[in-house]
């Protein structure tokens, strides 16, 4: 029997700590333009690489999420009568449940998937007929699976549109999204192409771009707004930190990288520290760059945030929870209104829902 304490259970709930954030939506959303346009370009199509979108369709899908964040009861849910086929055949606590929620708040229903062994794959079926089957029974899927090339293996047969929700080392977009979506809630003006020179910020990434999905995504999308960054400076003493092609295509759209190891000498400089420390491989997960770690006696910059795409291992100290730095439970929670935005665009003609003139594709 667990022994328990009356004081913890009868303690009334309280206002959250460690909710940093949470209040900014509308900043955002006052701050951007509405021009539904590039949301049109995402009507019925896929989303498995970070690649595929540029800086105005992300100020869009982060404006959008704004809305829903602002005010996340919809008065005419728009994707009633609409089946997501949630597929996840690797662990996921906060992808799965926010695609999940994310679909539930726009008033759809859900197949869920969470053992590839339930399904034909046990009895040797392609991917490919798997794909073909999906187009019966949903109107969008979205997929983990460890394996890199599994998603790309589905894309021909399917007609359904498909979310990359993290295939192996390669890739996790929507992660991305809800990163930069929380950067951008932080510092609204930094979605502007005119910022000023000094209003740059520079960011930190704790983490090893060729082998963490999460971190190659979220350089890519940095990627769209390199104007914005004065710049990214990774922190690892891991070895090949970058895939052949990676560094020149991060430099080609802008942005400057640097690799450096001393963690605390550069903390003192960055605006914004973004630390992971898993890379799922196979079967299993990596733990890497467990010799840098942040805890509340870091020497963090006054005003900086701290992001991490979570799970947390011993890299994050919890002593950071209730701190001013922790926007870390914020990007967990951006995310449901991030994946609400980009599920509305990909399944429902934005023109339907903002009753604006459907121009088709950009
Ligand atoms: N950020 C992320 O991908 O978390 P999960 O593995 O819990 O989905």
């Amino acid at each position: 029997m667990v022994e328990t304490n009356d004081a913890q259970l009868d303690r009334p709930l309280q206002p959250k700590d460690g909710t940093a954030g949470i209040e900014r939506p509308k900043a955002l959303l006052d701050s951007l333009p509405e021009d539904p346009r590039p949301l049109m370009t995402l009507s019925s199509r896929h989303v498995v690489s970070s690649r595929q979108f540029d800086r105005e369709t992300l100020v869009q899908i982060f404006r959008l999420a704004a809305q829903y964040e602002s005010t996340p009861a919809l008065l005419h849910p728009p994707l009633a009568g609409k089946i997501l086929i949630s597929a996840f055949y690797e662990p996921s606590t906060r992808t799965r449940l926010s695609f999940e929620s994310a679909w539930h708040r726009l008033g759809g229903d859900i197949m869920s998937i969470t053992d590839p062994k339930s399904t034909g794959m046990a009895k040797g079926e392609s991917l490919a007929d798997i794909a073909e089957m999906f187009n019966n029974y949903g109107d969008v899927i979205v997929l983990r699976n460890n394996e890199g090339p599994a998603i790309y293996e589905m894309l021909d047969s399917l007609r359904i549109p498909i979310i990359n929700a993290g295939n192996g080392i390669d890739e996790h977009p929507t992660q991305a999204m809800a990163d930069v979506y929380t950067i951008m809630k932080w510092r609204p003006e930094l979605a502007r192409t005119d910022l000023p020179a000094g209003q740059r910020i520079r960011i930190g990434i704790i983490g090893v771009p060729s082998r963490m999905r999460t971190v190659r995504s979220l350089l890519l999308t940095l990627g769209c707004f390199a104007h914005a960054i004065e710049e990214v400076v990774i922190l690892s003493r891991e070895d090949d930190l970058f895939d052949e092609g990676q560094a020149q295509e991060l430099a080609e759209a802008g942005l400057k990288v640097r690799v450096a190891t001393d963690l605390d000498g550069e903390l003192p400089s960055l605006d914004v520290v973004y630390i992971n420390a898993i890379a799922w491989v196979g079967d299993t997960f990596e733990a890497m760059g467990m010799d840098m770690r942040l805890s509340a006696a870091s020497p963090l910059k006054k005003g900086a945030i701290v992001l991490h795409p979570l799970a947390r291992g011993e890299e994050l100290s919890t002593d950071l929870d209730k701190t001013p730095h922790n926007w870390y439970f914020a990007q967990a929670r951006g995310a449901v209104f991030i994946r609400m935005a980009l599920l509305t665009c990909m399944v429902r003609r934005i023109s339907e829902v903002m009753d604006v003139p459907d121009v088709g594709r950009g």
